[in-house]
Order: C-alpha cells, then sequence, then structure tokens
C-alpha cells in the first residue's frame, strides 16, 4: 500500500498548469492569451539588447560565484530602491527604504507574508476581488488568513467608494494588498485622485499596505505608474513594496525581483530589515546572482539604462496598440457588447465577462488559451492571430 495512497491530488495551477496544457495542445494554430508574459509581432518572447550587453560584460569580468549577502548585493538593492521610489524622494533620502532582492516578484510577496506572520501573527491580508490566483495561494502557504475587498463594481468599473468603504473597515495592523499599476486580472488602476483616497484610508485604519509592483513601466510609465506608492509614501506609514524584473526587463527565468520595506522611520526600517533577513536565511538563504547581476549591469550604466527605458517603451506601447487592435478586432467580428473600456485599462490583462463555459469553448473548440473566466493578455495578440480570436470570441458570445 502506498504511503499517500489516499492523498487527493491538486488541481493544476490556474496559470502555469494552463500553460502546461497549452504546451501540449497540439494545434498548430493554438494561441495563448493566459500566461502574462510579453511577445512580440513574431510571437516570441525577446531577450532583450540591453540585457544581452549585460550578460557579456558579466560573463568576461566574472571572478568569484560566491554567496550573495542574505538581502542580496548593494550594487543591485540600490539602483532598483532608486528605480522603485526615485532617488531623491525623501523617504528613500531619510533612510526609511530599504530594498532586498529576492527571487522574483513571487519571492517578494511571499518573504513579506512571512515576515508579517513573524512581527505580527494574528494579521490577516485583504485581497482585491478579483486578483491575481497565486496571491491567495501564496499568502495562505505563509499562514495569513485571507479576506476580501471588493474592486469592481456591476458595470465592470472600479467601485472606489465600496472599496473604500471596505478599507474604512480593516482592523489596524492588518495587510492590504494593493496592485500598484495593471491590475490583475483586471487591467482597471484607480486614478490619481482614486489613490489619494485609497492612502487616506489606509493611513485611517492603521493597515500595512503591501503593495505588488509587478509591471512598473507597462502602464504609462516607470515614474508615472508609481503614483500610487507616492501617495502612500507621504502618510509617512510603514509599508512593503515587492517588485519584479520579469516583465520590465523580460527577464521571466532568471528570477529576479525585490521586496522593499519602508519604515515610519530610519529604526524602524532596520528592525524590519533584521527580520526580513532572519526569514529569508530560514527559507532560500540568499538570492540566486545572475538576473541581479544583469538588472544590477544595465542599472549602473547611464547609456545602457536609456537603452533600456527605450525598451521598455517598445513594450508598453505595443500593448496600448494592442488594445486598441482588438477593440476593432472584435467590433469588425462582431462580437456583441461595447469594448471601449479595453482602451482606459493598462498593462497586459483585461478580463472580459465571458464566464468558464466560454473560457473551456474557446480553448477546447478554437485552441484559444485565456486564465480563469475570462482574462486575456492583450500582448500575446499578433496580426497573425488577431482576426481568429477576435472571431472566436464573438462566436462564443453570440
Ligand atoms: C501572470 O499573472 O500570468 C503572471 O504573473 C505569471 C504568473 O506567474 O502567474
Amino acid at each position: 500500500m502506498a504511503m499517500f495512497a489516499d492523498l487527493e491530488p491538486r488541481a493544476p495551477d490556474a496559470i502555469l498548469g494552463l500553460m502546461e496544457r497549452f504546451r501540449a495542445d497540439v494545434r498548430p494554430d493554438k494561441v495563448s492569451l493566459a500566461s502574462g508574459v510579453y511577445v512580440d509581432e513574431s510571437g516570441t518572447t525577446p531577450v532583450l539588447d540591453t540585457v544581452r550587453e549585460a550578460d557579456a560584460r558579466i560573463l568576461a569580468g566574472q571572478t568569484t560565484k560566491v554567496y550573495k549577502p542574505i538581502g542580496g548585493d548593494p550594487a543591485y538593492n540600490g539602483p532598483v530602491r532608486d528605480l522603485v521610489f526615485g532617488a531623491d524622494h525623501p523617504a528613500v533620502t531619510s533612510g526609511r527604504v530599504e530594498t532586498m532582492h529576492t527571487p522574483g516578484g513571487t519571492g517578494a510577496l511571499r518573504v513579506a507574508g512571512d515576515l508579517v506572520s513573524v512581527i505580527n501573527p494574528t494579521a490577516s491580508i485583504w485581497l482585491s476581488t478579483p486578483t491575481w490566483p497565486n496571491h491567495p495561494q501564496v499568502f495562505g502557504a505563509a499562514g495569513l488568513p485571507i479576506r476580501a475587498y471588493p474592486y469592481l463594481g456591476a458595470d465592470g468599473e472600479l467601485d472606489i467608494d465600496t472599496l473604500l468603504g471596505v478599507l474604512k473597515g480593516v482592523p489596524a495592523g492588518d495587510v492590504v494588498l494593493l496592485h500598484t499599476c495593471c491590475h490583475n486580472p483586471t487591467g482597471i488602476d484607480p486614478t490619481a485622485e482614486q489613490w489619494e483616497r485609497i492612502a487616506d484610508t489606509i493611513t485611517e485604519a492603521g493597515a500595512l499596505p503591501l503593495l505588488d509592483f509587478a509591471y512598473q513601466g507597462f502602464a504609462d510609465g516607470l515614474s508615472e505608474d508609481a503614483r500610487g506608492l507616492r501617495a502612500l509614501l507621504a502618510r509617512g506609514i510603514t509599508m512593503f513594496v515587492a517588485s519584479s524584473f520579469s516583465k520590465n526587463f523580460a527577464l521571466y527565468d532568471e528570477r529576479v525581483g525585490a521586496l522593499s520595506i519602508v519604515g515610519a522611520d530610519a529604526d524602524e526600517t532596520a528592525t524590519l530589515l533584521s527580520h526580513a533577513k532572519a526569514t529569508i536565511r530560514s527559507n532560500y538563504s540568499n538570492p540566486p546572482a545572475h538576473g541581479g547581476e544583469i538588472v544590477a549591469t544595465v542599472l549602473a550604466d547611464p547609456a545602457l539604462t536609456e537603452q533600456w527605458v527605450g525598451e521598455v517603451t517598445t513594450m508598453r506601447d505595443r500593448i496600448n496598440g494592442n488594445r486598441a487592435r482588438f477593440v476593432e478586432g472584435l467590433r469588425a467580428a462582431g462580437a456583441p457588447g461595447s469594448h471601449e473600456a479595453l482602451l482606459r485599462q493598462r498593462g497586459m490583462f483585461s478580463l472580459l465577462p465571458l464566464g468558464e463555459d466560454r473560457v473551456a469553448r474557446l480553448r477546447d473548440e478554437f485552441g484559444v488559451y485565456v486564465v480563469g473566466k475570462g482574462r486575456v493578455n492583450v500582448a500575446g495578440l499578433t496580426a497573425h492571430n488577431l482576426e481568429p480570436v477576435c472571431r472566436a470570441i464573438a462566436t462564443v458570445t453570440a
């Protein structure tokens, strides 16, 4: 008798499990609008030129493979902090911000979750409905009770009043996870004015914001996308920020990200940092080097940095252009409803009102893969697949 004969198998992961299914699909005209990965017009996810150049420099100059510090290399952490917060922001210059290199943005979220479970064992974490399917898994694994705050109204737009009403009642010390830009899965971000109200409400409640900043640069620009972060920073409260370079450096398989700790003052930051380091040491010990070295090499060289900003702009412009082409394509295919809202949404994702049955039909009849009840990655659209995808959506929604 097998030791685990009674163990029930787990369902495949909502996103990466679906990608396994996509890879196993033998239909030549299959289309993935599933995983949040940027592809160019040829349908591939390229290595950025700046990343290639940094790789060459690292290879030529490498002298050791010795461990990185627990929180990562200062040559990475400093420039990343400056990129995320702005080098001359008062929170940075006053020593309130410490940035640590983590394995990907997911690693940063998990370190934050583990840290919270140590420093405030009674805290729950509040997630938007809907949110990235991995959020509840990450924080559940860290032992945090999961609570939900509403995000979308019946009209499919951000219901800011209901959202604020619930945030007002969040117990002091609980964590509120906010998507800094390119909300996953809806693509709907708060306006600057709404961010100010969210920041006020969270501050009054005494909650701890955790910002998931996985898509910096993919909405309106590297600095513009931090407007919600800056609104919260201005309140002087304690907060955490999880960053990722999977998307804006296209370093998906290098697993490179960062967790930034912002204390109310430099002393609190130092104490929190010491706990975060203990959390990391008992988990993966210290971060993998290579991806961080790539990011550090690019950010250390002003010319390479400028070139990289251009690469981010190219990706963002293509995504936003795809939104316009998608709306046009849906109209041309006769898909019912108005699709104008897609133009106001930002980042790779939009949530189409499809539902599980239509999502299954898209996949099974047309080889078009989308996540959950209708999250599409508009970056996956190309001149080649746009028309068939729009026709398929029109057919299943007719
Ligand atoms: C996504 O939401 O598709 C991406 O963040 C990839 C992932 O790890 O789920």
